[in-house]
């Protein structure tokens, strides 16, 4: 897969550093896309496109085939057309639903570290608390705390619960059990779930099982939400398409009503074209970068256990985030900013975003990017570290 330098190329992960950092020239490995060419597929498909009058876009009936044809030949998901509302991207999906589903006054749920927006969601959402539950930690293992989930659920009277499968930050790709646990708690206490599959294509083939997609461990068509998209599987978040699964009649027409109030159900033909060409013809594209990506986690892994063991890695079981524990040597979100930033120029999302008690000694790379990059990275870290 070639790399492709970005730098100038309207890249928020490499032309945004200094609105985010406060400086340019660092080494980009933060913001979760891909520094390797879009699939020939979807260029082709989008060069056909802008050929076109760009005039007001109708969806064909062959995107919904093909999200439907996805779900169920990628992951076991058999779902109808119409239950697929489509959206431009999924994080304005989790405002839209929290603000949708639930009224003020109501909690709803994360289980922390994690992905920062599900935050955002439900803070600016008027009157909704935010109720966050770590998740358990044994070494650099991440699993869910069924006894705190539940207490928590019980003790706020949680209406709503934002699941994120597979997890960013922590890698975990949940089994069919762990799933199946967490559903039937919240169905016990009649709390809706969202399941964030975003990533739910980029497993890592070693895992040794098929990462498993919430609706399909149970019957909780009543009482579940499934986002996913293209864009993190085929490098497509410029194009702003997710797909939202909603089952039941209710909850998707109170969603479809919700955007219909706000005029926001007009949709943008470059992501419905783009994500058309990724679901049918990017197989192929994918394959190859889950080698790449992959194998630069198990580069990254054996340099750090060689050489610096004290940088715990929680290991890659899907995603390309890697989660990285700096608490040997960093105890403050400043520390680690200090060593990663200001020493070793290199840009990560720092722990403390996640939002977790006992994060802030951490940072998460993104390593779906050159082989030369993560070396540079590890050579970087290891560098300063092996100073101290
Ligand atoms: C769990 C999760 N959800 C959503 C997103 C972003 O979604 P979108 O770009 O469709 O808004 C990301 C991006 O990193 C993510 O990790």
């Amino acid at each position: 897969m070639k790399y492709v330098d970005r730098l100038g190329t309207y890249s928020f992960k490499w032309d945004g550093l200094k609105k985010e950092f406060g400086e340019d020239g660092l080494l980009a490995m933060w913001v979760a896309d891909m520094d390797f060419p879009s699939p020939d597929c979807v260029k082709e498909a989008l060069h056909r496109y802008v050929d076109m009058p760009l005039g007001y876009f109708a969806t064909p009936d062959s995107y919904f085939e093909a999200v439907a044809e996805w779900e169920k030949e990628r992951h076991g998901y058999e779902i109808k057309k119409e239950w697929i509302c489509v959206t431009p991207g999924i994080v304005p999906a989790l405002h839209w639903a929290v603000r949708s589903l639930t009224a003020p006054g109501d909690s709803v749920m994360i289980s922390t570290p994690v992905y920062y927006p599900f935050m955002n969601a439900v803070n600016n959402s008027e009157g909704r608390r935010l109720v966050k539950c770590d998740l358990k930690k044994t070494g650099t293992y991440y699993e869910m705390d069924y006894e705190r989930f539940e207490r928590d659920i019980v003790e706020n009277n949680v209406k709503l619960y934002i699941l994120c499968n597979p997890h960013n930050p922590v890698g975990r790709v949940w089994t069919a059990d762990e799933l199946r646990q967490t559903m039937d708690i919240c169905k016990r206490h009649h709390v809706t779930v969202i399941s964030d599959e975003i990533h739910q294509d980029l497993v890592n083939p070693k895992l040794g099982r098929k990462k498993v997609t919430t609706a399909t461990v149970g019957d909780y068509d009543d009482m579940l939400i499934t986002m996913a998209a293209a864009s993190k599987s085929f490098n497509l978040a410029a194009v702003q398409n997710s797909f939202i699964i909603i089952p039941n009649e209710e909850m998707r027409r109170s969603f479809n009503d919700f955007l219909g109030k706000m005029s926001l159900d007009d949709v943008n033909g470059f992501g419905h074209i783009a994500t058309e060409a990724a679901l049918r013809h990017g197989a192929p594209w994918l394959d190859e970068v889950l080698d790449v990506i992959y194998g630069n986690f198990e580069y990254l892994k054996a340099r750090f256990l060689d050489e610096c063991p004290e940088v715990k890695i929680s290991e890659l079981e899907g995603t390309y985030l890697v989660w990285m524990d700096f608490g040997a040597f960093c105890s403050t979100q400043e520390e680690v900013k200090d060593l990663i930033q200001r020493r070793c120029r290199i840009a990560m999302d720092y722990g403390a975003w996640f939002g977790s008690e006992g994060g802030n000694a951490f940072a998460r790379m993104n390593i779906a990017t050159s082989r030369e990059n993560v070396k540079e990275a590890c050579d970087r870290i290891i560098g300063e570290l092996k100073k101290n």
